[in-house]
């Protein structure tokens, strides 16, 4: 019996990935260097200096994987474009070749009734552009609007809607912060420009988008904050940790100002970074749709020691992925009447854009299945709560490169061995399939 959902009529069903984690071809048709290249060849940055040198190999097996797509029923795909490919050193000449990648993903998409989705920005900075100073650097976004002005051209007579962003939050604090991803700098708050330019980079590419006629999105991972107790302290740990994680990155698109960081020492001008006038530029283009990533809660207690104003606290009694990050699915529907409550009429449509989880190498994958429909039964419950949302892709189609952690952590609906490239859909996979095909008939019935 296939999981029963009330969902609205179009409703979207889909499913994401990104360049680095999938593509492999690091070397070919002009692709220039990004910083996920370097920093995977740095000695004990990734476990067991796994890189995504061949990753899946979709950059070759790209139709196989759309087939697997097709076979799913799936609406969308969202992937994510390697700024490399188009413009090897971020700036100056653009590579037809890597152009023409996308133009051929996107047609062979097109061909099977799936809707492409991208993502311009999915964590894989052309080097150049890091040797800059990356992200710290005002000027990559300044670089980055470029850039989805030229993949724009290309490909919006057939792309309807974009995301700019993925997970500014995640990429701030995991590349720039504490060093556990690339760039792997470690400045802890000195990190905080790169929210600011990062966002400052979203406005400036919304505009070229809006432009064109195209809808603008960006993915934001958040998270519902849990005090650790009722007790003062906690309770303004949780406040301060929620400001950094979740408004940080949503207060100023959707409302047009920085979130109170005076809790980290730092004024609404993020260490000098906002200039006159950036506010304004991040939301002059209006979002078409909020993406949400949602993994897991964060439970948040009082500091035990100085630096941050707040210490993360363990969520306890619940089931883990094999990633040890906790599973509690109504912590979506919390997230989503959260938002609405919080942005009222400012919340455009919201779209999940990742949601899932890795487990074993088994191919019997209830625990995702179990995963999976304990958290569409959350989103049914905040559209039964009034929350406007338009569509579920999940992360992932295929098993892939999970940056720090390589091929260790297994998300996909598809198991990928990575010895031969072999795909074989998991249990999950038809039972995702199930599921949109009779959401597909009960609104055609
Ligand atoms: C998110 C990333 C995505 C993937 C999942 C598991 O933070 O956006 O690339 O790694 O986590």
């Amino acid at each position: 019996m296939p999981h029963r959902l009330d969902l609205p009529a179009g409703f979207r069903w889909g499913a994401s990935t990104a360049a680095y984690q999938i593509e492999g071809a690091v070397d070919e048709d002009g692709r220039g260097p990004s910083v996920w290249d370097t920093f995977a060849a740095r000695p004990g940055a990734v476990r067991d200096g796994h890189t995504g040198a061949v990753a899946c190999d979709h950059y070759h097996r790209y139709p196989e994987d759309i087939a697997l797509m097709k076979g799913l029923g799936l609406d969308g795909y969202r992937f994510s474009v390697a700024w490399p490919r188009i413009r090897p050193t971020g700036e100056g000449a653009v590579n037809p070749a890597g152009l023409d990648f996308y133009d051929r993903l996107v047609d062979a998409l097109l061909a099977v009734g799936i809707t492409p989705l991208p993502t311009l920005f999915h964590w894989d900075l052309p080097q150049t552009l890091e040797d800059a100073g990356g992200w710290l650097n005002r000027d990559t976004a300044y670089r980055f609007a470029e850039y989805t002005a030229i993949v724009a051209d290309r490909l919006g007579d057939r792309v309807p809607a974009w995301i700019t962003l993925n997970e500014p939050f995640v990429h701030m604090v995991y590349g720039y912060a504490l060093g556990i991803h690339a760039p792997g700098r470690a400045l802890m708050l000195d990190a905080l420009p790169v929210a600011h330019h990062q966002l400052l980079a979203h406005g400036l590419a919304a505009a070229a988008l809006r432009e064109r006629g195209l809808d603008v999105l960006i993915a934001n991972n958040l998270t519902p904050v849990w005090p650790a107790s009722s007790a003062d302290a906690d309770l303004a740990a949780a406040e301060a940790y929620d400001a950094l994680h979740n408004r940080l990155f949503t207060d100023p698109l959707l409302l047009g100002r920085y979130p109170d960081l005076s809790a980290y020492g730092v004024g609404p001008d993020l260490g000098g970074s906002v200039h006159d006038g950036d506010l304004k530029l991040i939301t002059a283009t209006p979002l078409d749709g909020l993406g949400v990533n949602y993994y897991n809660p964060t439970r948040i207690a009082a500091p035990t020691e100085p630096g941050l104003p707040f210490a993360e606290a363990p969520i306890e009694g619940v089931p883990r992925t094999t990633f040890d990050w906790p599973v509690v699915p109504d912590g979506l529907r919390e997230l989503l009447t959260g938002l609405r409550d919080r942005y009222g009429a400012a919340l455009p449509p919201v779209t999940i854009t990742e949601n899932g989880c890795s487990t074993t190498e088994e191919l019997d994958d209830t625990f995702r299945i179990d995963y999976l429909a304990g958290h569409l039964d959350a989103l049914a419950a905040a559209l039964a709560q009034g929350v406007d949302v338009r569509g579920y892709y999940t992360w992932s189609l295929l098993d892939n490169y999970e940056w720090a952690e390589g091929y260790h952590q297994r998300f996909g609906l598809v198991h990928v061995d990575f010895a031969t490239q072999k795909r074989t859909p998991r249990a999950s996979y038809a039972w995702y399939r199930d599921l949109i095909a009779a959401h597909r008939a009960r609104q055609a019935g």
